[in-house]
């Protein structure tokens, strides 16, 4: 590993999806800060690939009031300065609108919008000029199933503001832009959806390359785009939750 790449906040560093990026920025010479709350995952990210000023772990809460902010400093003063956010925070619920109260409806636009908002609004100040920031999206935004509203409403929201965002930053040559996947194919998936075909979904690592495009000179015409990695999976028969139960009307 190189010591010269640019450096990126990677938030949500501890979710299913994300190691995979982590392993493919890493070995190009990125240097990164991975951040979340899990303390038992950072530490077991930092045994694989930390090395003190190249790859290192810090626990936030970029959801929390000043944990963006505190994310944000604490990149910028390791590496002494930014130039990218891997944006992996999410959160997911299903469940028909009937059935899904109004906390559900908040804590996935919290986690899925509004941390984006706030973890971008505190990287910004201290993004170098042509910086790229990426974040994570599903198809289920536009083509959204039954009983997906509230995570299918937070993610539209996302994709939405992303595209806004990258009018307002590409003058300084900023790139923002999002990967839209459908469901990857994790040990977690595998054992939340044990009857669900994974044999065409998306893997982490197909994940991974584009990520690793979008935050690279290859990518230098993307300002605002929505970069479908859907691989071959079939959405509406292995998500679809069919009829709600108890009176709902889908
Ligand atoms: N996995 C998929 O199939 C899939 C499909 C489409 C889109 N995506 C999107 O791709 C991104 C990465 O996927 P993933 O499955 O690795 O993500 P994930 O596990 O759903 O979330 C990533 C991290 O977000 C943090 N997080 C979750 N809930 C939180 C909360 N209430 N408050 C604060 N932090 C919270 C957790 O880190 P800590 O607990 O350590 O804080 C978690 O490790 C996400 O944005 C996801 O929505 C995933």
């Amino acid at each position: 590993m190189g010591t010269t790449g640019p450096a990126f906040l990677v938030t949500g560093a501890t979710g299913p999806v994300a190691e995979a990026t982590i392993r493919l920025m890493a070995k190009r010479g990125d240097r990164l800060l991975l951040t979340g709350r899990d303390r038992a995952r950072l530490a077991e990210l930092d045994r694989a690939y930390g090395a003190e000023g190249q790859v290192e772990t810090y626990a936030v809460d970029v959801t929390a009031p000043g944990g963006a902010d505190e994310a944000a400093a604490r990149a910028a003063e390791r590496f002494g300065g930014l130039g990218g956010l891997v944006h992996l925070v999410g959160s997911f619920h299903a469940g028909p609108v009937v059935f899904t109260g109004a906390e559900h409806y908040e804590r996935l636009l919290r986690v899925n919008f509004l941390s984006a908002v706030t973890v971008t609004q505190a990287v910004l100040p201290r993004l170098s000029d042509g910086g790229r920031l990426v974040y994570f999206g599903t198809p289920l935004a536009q083509e959204p199933l039954a009983a997906l509203s509230a995570y299918a409403a937070s993610k539209a929201a996302l994709l939405a503001w992303v595209r806004s965002l990258a009018h307002e930053v590409k003058h300084r040559g900023v790139h923002a832009n999002a990967v839209v996947m459908t469901m990857a194919d994790t040990p977690q998936a595998r054992a939340d959806r044990p009857q669900a075909d994974f044999s065409e979904a998306v893997t982490p690592e197909l994940v991974a390359g584009a990520v690793g495009f979008l935050t690279s000179d290859a990518a230098d015409g993307l300002y605002g785009s929505l970069v479908p990695v859907l691989g071959r999976f079939g959405f509406s028969t292995a998500l679809a939750a069919g009829p709600p139960r108890g009176g709902g009307n889908g």
